[in-house]
């Protein structure tokens, strides 16, 4: 008897454990930001960046880094919602630089910095990753939210 009642209760125990265990930045559905946000790159999720990063960045669209992402103000409002809905909150940490100014890269962080501080200089510029904004080419899993160590792979 006793060794059925346990087994319920491990399974609570596991679930519980799951969300603190893995990180998940799973991009909520929305589908203004799917079509405009993802058509040059993969869907970056709003949980790692701070609330005033977003409206930074989607206050600026036509000078994206150095591309012109501007849409219609009705869209990027609606987009600028959902990205400060979302945002970063405590574990994401501030995403400022020294002069408090918003950061607008995710690569740019001091959490990003601190997850990546084994990848040396030479690695970011190989042929294959190019740029520490081009996430996918390490983590296999990046677009369904899963960047943990088990799915990352740095390519040659
Ligand atoms: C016309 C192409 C284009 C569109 C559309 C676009 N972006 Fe970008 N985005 C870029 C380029 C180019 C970069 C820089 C990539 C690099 O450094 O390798 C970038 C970088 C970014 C980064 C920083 C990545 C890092 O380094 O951490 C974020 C965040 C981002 N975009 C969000 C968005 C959002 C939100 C939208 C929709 C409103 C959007 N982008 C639409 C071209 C685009
Ligand atoms: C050159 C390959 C590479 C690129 C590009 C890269 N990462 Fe990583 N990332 C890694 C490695 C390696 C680790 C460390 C894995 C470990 O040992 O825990 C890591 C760790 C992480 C972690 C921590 C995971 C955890 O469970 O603690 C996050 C979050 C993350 N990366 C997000 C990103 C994002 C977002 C981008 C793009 C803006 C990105 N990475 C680009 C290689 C890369």
């Amino acid at each position: 008897m006793k060794r059925l009642a346990a087994r319920p209760l491990l399974a609570l125990l596991a679930a519980l454990a799951l969300p603190a265990h893995a990180d998940n930045y799973g991009v909520p559905k929305n589908a203004a930001f799917e079509e405009e946000c993802t058509s040059c790159h993969m869907a970056y999720p709003p949980q790692m960046l701070h609330a005033d990063s977003w409206r930074a960045m989607m206050n600026g669209l036509s000078k994206h880094f150095g591309s012109d992402a501007s849409i219609d103000e009705k869209r990027r409002t609606a987009i600028t919602d959902f990205l400060v809905a979302h945002s970063g909150g405590r574990k994401t940490g501030d995403t400022r630089d020294a002069q408090c100014k918003p950061l607008l890269r995710i690569s740019e962080t001091e959490r990003f910095a601190k997850k990546h501080r084994e990848i040396s200089a030479a690695t970011w510029k190989r042929a294959a990753i190019k740029s520490p904004a081009n996430c996918t080419a390490c983590h296999a899993q990046a677009a369904a939210g899963n960047y943990s160590d088990h799915s990352v792979n740095i390519p040659r």
